[in-house]
C-alpha cells in the first residue's frame, strides 16, 4: 500500500481491505499520535463535502500532519481555466499525498496517472467513493461482528450513488446476499451487477422498501443524487421515492443497523434517529479512524 494511490476499491485486495480495517481499530483506540508530523496532506475538493473533507482533515491533524487545500473549485485557479493535470502537478510540489474529490467520473484515475505523489479518491462523479466504502465496511464489521454471509439491503439511488458502487464491489469478497431497492430508473448499473455475478453471488431487485426490511442485517439508505441527473424533470419524478420511518423497523431483525453515507434529504425520517438501529452518525465518526489508517499506510508509517 505504501505510496500507492487509492482510486477504486478494486485497487485493494481483500487482505489489504482487512488490513486497513484492523489498523483503523487501533486508531480508534488511540486517535492522537504524531506519526505524520513531517507530512503535508493536500485536500482538493472541487465538489462540495462536509464529512469526507472534514474527517480527512481531522484525521490528518490528529496524526500531526499539516493540511493545505481548497474546499471548492471556485476558490482555486480552475476558475481561471487551469487544467486538472496542471493543478495536480503544482500541488504535488507542496504535499506528500493528495486527497481529491471531483465531479467527473474517472478524474481521480487521471490524476493518479499524472501525479508524482499518491492520490486518494474522495469521490469522482457517480463512479467510486473508496474511502466511504472502507468506513462502511468498518461500520458493518463493528456492528455485526463479521463481514461474511450478511444480507445487505441498498435503498435509493443505486444508479448514481458512488458509495453503493464501491461498497457493492467490496462486499463481493464476503459472500454477501444483495437486496437492491430502487426506482426502476435508478437501478444498479450493469457493470456493478456484473461484479456480483462474477463473484457467483445473488442479488434481488425490488421497488418497494417495506417488504424487504425483515430480511436485512444492514439497511443502507442513500439520497437521490439530484446533482447527477441530466434532466431536472426526471429528478422530480423520483425524488420522494423512499422515506424510512421508525414504524417500518418494527419487524426488523434485532441486529439490523441503518447506515447512510449522508447527507440525507428526506429518505430517513428524523424519528428513526432515536432508534438503537440508527447508526449513520457513528458511521460518519468511523471515517476519521479509517482515513487515519489509510494515510498512515500510504505514507509508510504503519
Ligand atoms: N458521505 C459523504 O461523502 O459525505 P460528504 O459529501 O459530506 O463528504
Amino acid at each position: 500500500m505504501k505510496n500507492k494511490s487509492l482510486v477504486s476499491i478494486n485497487d485493494y485486495t481483500k487482505d489489504e481491505i482487512i488490513r486497513i480495517l484492523d489498523l483503523a481499530e487501533s486508531f480508534e483506540r488511540q486517535p492522537r499520535q504524531d506519526i505524520l508530523k513531517d507530512k503535508v496532506i493536500a485536500s482538493l475538493f472541487f465538489e462540495p463535502s462536509t464529512r469526507t473533507r472534514l474527517s480527512f482533515e481531522s484525521a490528518a491533524q490528529q496524526l500531526g500532519a499539516s493540511v493545505i487545500g481548497f474546499s471548492s473549485a471556485a476558490t482555486s485557479s480552475v476558475q481561471k481555466g487551469e487544467t486538472l493535470k496542471d493543478t495536480i502537478l503544482t500541488v504535488s510540489n507542496y504535499s506528500d499525498l493528495i486527497v481529491m474529490r471531483h465531479s467527473v467520473d474517472g478524474s481521480a484515475r487521471w490524476a493518479s496517472e499524472v501525479s508524482p505523489v499518491p492520490i486518494i479518491n474522495a469521490g469522482d462523479g457517480a463512479n467510486q467513493h473508496p474511502t466511504q466504502c472502507l468506513l462502511d465496511l468498518y461500520s458493518i464489521r463493528k456492528t455485526q461482528g463479521t463481514l461474511d454471509n450478511l444480507d445487505i439491503m441498498f435503498v435509493g439511488d443505486l444508479k448514481y450513488g458512488r458509495t453503493v458502487h464501491s461498497l457493492t464491489m467490496a462486499l463481493c469478497h464476503f459472500n454477501t446476499r444483495f437486496h437492491l431497492v430502487s426506482p426502476v430508473e435508478l437501478k444498479l448499473p450493469s457493470a456493478v451487477k456484473q461484479h456480483i455475478k462474477s463473484a457467483k453471488l445473488q442479488y434481488e431487485q425490488y421497488t418497494e422498501l417495506s417488504e424487504v426490511i425483515p430480511k436485512a442485517d444492514i439497511l443502507y439508505m442513500t439520497r437521490i443524487q439530484r446533482e447527477r441527473f441530466p434532466d431536472p424533470i426526471e429528478y422530480e419524478k423520483v425524488k420522494n421515492s423512499y422515506n424510512l420511518t421508525l414504524s417500518m423497523l418494527e419487524n426488523a431483525r434485532p441486529n439490523l443497523k441503518v447506515l447512510h453515507p449522508l447527507p440525507r434529504v428526506n429518505e430517513i425520517n428524523t424519528d428513526v434517529d432515536s432508534s438503537p438501529m440508527a447508526y449513520y452518525f457513528q458511521q460518519a465518526q468511523n471515517g476519521v479512524y479509517v482515513r487515519q489508517a489509510l494515510m498512515a499506510a500510504i505514507l509508510g508509517r504503519v
